[in-house]
């Protein structure tokens, strides 16, 4: 039998689309709502945002765009690599940050059992620690048998603190505690073909080595080795994630606003934007999706948040990414959301079929702020409840959109990354701005390097201890 994500009928069961009439006067009313003549009138915009982004691509950068279908030998690495020492090992741990560690989780929520580690004693465990808070990497060592341990360190850089430091951490406590000298087994490395110490120590130690291609961000780069060596390690169909990034790819292809979901929906978030809907809630009904609106909330706030445009104006522009999730947020944020200010655009995400249902039993008829529930089901619930809000914010002049997902599966979760990552390319470029860089974090990585003596940030360290001194009667 073939694989499924093959056939084309399959494909097109399985296609994720946005709804988005709730961006519109039509359905939010005049005062808020965007018209269809102000999409109209960003088709120039769009075609000259679209020109960059094909340009930028020829000149070998935004390497995001070749992911889908240009990997086939580093897929075929992955999966012989993953088969072969998979049994080896009872635990995998990440040991990355930000874009090296959020593509991952996201994957592990969405498309493995919530409960996947605890399931039972042959499972391959994930931890993704994901911080250097001590206590937390403290606890997951007391938990760990180094012996069936395989550290994946994820690093494009192959120098960021956090990573580096749990790295040698880890390493340490792998030569102390693992009978065989062979340490180099309980490694892989994630990183930079070209640059970075990461690379360095990997090749001295023999650590298994993957590649991030340079020209792919961090934070763009789940469907690199960063994503696909976990996923294919806990049994994950990294082609089938592949072929729905690339249906997304040719859905998404067309420079009509209307016919491609990520410039339509990157349009109206733009026009939203300009119109001071100046925050972006990500908010799936689906628990397997939160960590989607995890990996988002970084993919926007990075990419988009910024000081200058490309012309060197201070611009400082970026709407403001939140998670939230459906229907556990409607107890906490649909509050704010409907009375709040008009400043956000929802976007909703909905799943058409859950893989398992759980129907409420007839009990307790004679309670009638029960019985209503009997014999429903929770999936009919939840999506009730989230068409119910949609409903709500709209009557309430709030903007907001659906994208809908047949059922979740790899292939799509790849077409969700693919959008996402297009969509924030198109309203980078209707910003003017360069979306693939993060000036911002790195002063405070300066100062820290420089309080740490890392050589050549002498500077950053005397300008840290030459800060204004804080005031004690503002500490109360
Ligand atoms: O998106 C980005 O570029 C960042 O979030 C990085 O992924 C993050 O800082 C980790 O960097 P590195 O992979 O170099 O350790």
């Amino acid at each position: 039998m073939g694989a499924r994500y093959k056939s084309q009928d399959w494909q097109e069961k399985m296609r994720v689309e946005i709804d988005v009439n709730n961006m519109f006067a039509e359905f939010i009313g005049e005062k808020h709502g965007i018209k269809v003549s102000e999409v109209d009138e960003m088709a120039k915009e769009v075609e000259k945002a679209d020109f960059s982004i094909k340009k930028q691509y020829g000149e070998g950068k935004l390497g995001f765009i070749d992911l889908p279908d240009k990997q086939k030998e580093v897929v075929k690495e992955i999966e012989d690599f993953a088969n072969k020492r998979r049994g080896d090992f009872d635990n995998f741990v990440i040991l990355g940050i930000g874009g090296s560690a959020l593509g991952s989780i996201a994957l592990q929520t969405a498309l493995k059992d919530s409960y996947h580690n605890l399931k039972n004693k042959d499972v391959l465990r994930i931890y993704v620690p994901d911080n250097i808070d001590p206590e937390r990497f403290q606890s997951l060592l007391n938990i760990l048998d180094l012996e069936r341990t395989v550290f994946n360190v994820i690093s494009k850089s192959g120098s960021t603190a956090e990573t580096m430091s749990l790295f040698l951490i880890a390493r340490k406590a792998v030569e102390e505690e693992v009978s065989s000298n062979n340490i180099s087994r309980h490694f892989i490395a994630t990183t930079s073909q070209n640059s970075g110490y990461l690379r360095i120590i990997a090749r001295k130690e023999g650590f298994k080595m993957f590649y991030i291609p340079d020209n792919v961000g961090g934070r763009f780069s789940v469907l690199t080795p960063v994503g696909l060596i976990y996923a294919a390690f806990v049994g994950i169909n990294i082609r089938e994630l592949l072929a729905g990034a690339s249906y997304m790819k040719k859905i998404a292809s067309g420079t009509d606003i209307w016919q491609n979901p990520a410039y339509l929906n990157g349009v109206l978030q733009y026009l939203a934007y300009q119109k001071g809907k100046i925050m972006s809630v990500m908010m799936p009904y689906a628990h397997s999706l939160k960590d989607i609106a995890d990996w988002y909330r970084q993919l926007w706030a990075e990419s988009l948040g910024k000081e200058e445009n490309r012309k060197g104006e201070i611009i400082n522009v970026g709407p403001t990414p939140i998670k939230a999730l459906g229907a556990t947020d409607q107890h906490s944020q649909a509050q704010l959301y409907m009375e709040g200010p008009y400043d956000k655009v929802i976007n909703f995400i909905e799943v058409e079929k859950f893989h398992t249902d759980l129907k409420i039993p007839d009990l307790y008829g004679d309670v009638k702020g029960v019985a209503y529930l009997r014999n429903k089901s929770l999936s009919d619930l939840i999506n009730t409840e989230k068409k119910a809000t949609e409903l709500a914010l709209s009557k309430r002049g709030r903007l907001n959109n659906t994208i809908l997902i047949p059922e979740i599966n790899a292939f799509t979760v790849g077409q969700l990354f693919y959008l996402f990552e297009l969509q924030t390319a198109l309203i980078g470029e209707l910003f003017n701005i360069d979306a693939y860089n993060q000036p911002g974090v790195e002063l405070g990585k300066k100062y820290t390097y420089g309080v740490f003596g890392r050589e050549g940030y002498q500077k950053m360290k005397d300008e840290y201890y030459s800060r204004p001194e804080k005031k004690e009667k503002y500490i109360v």
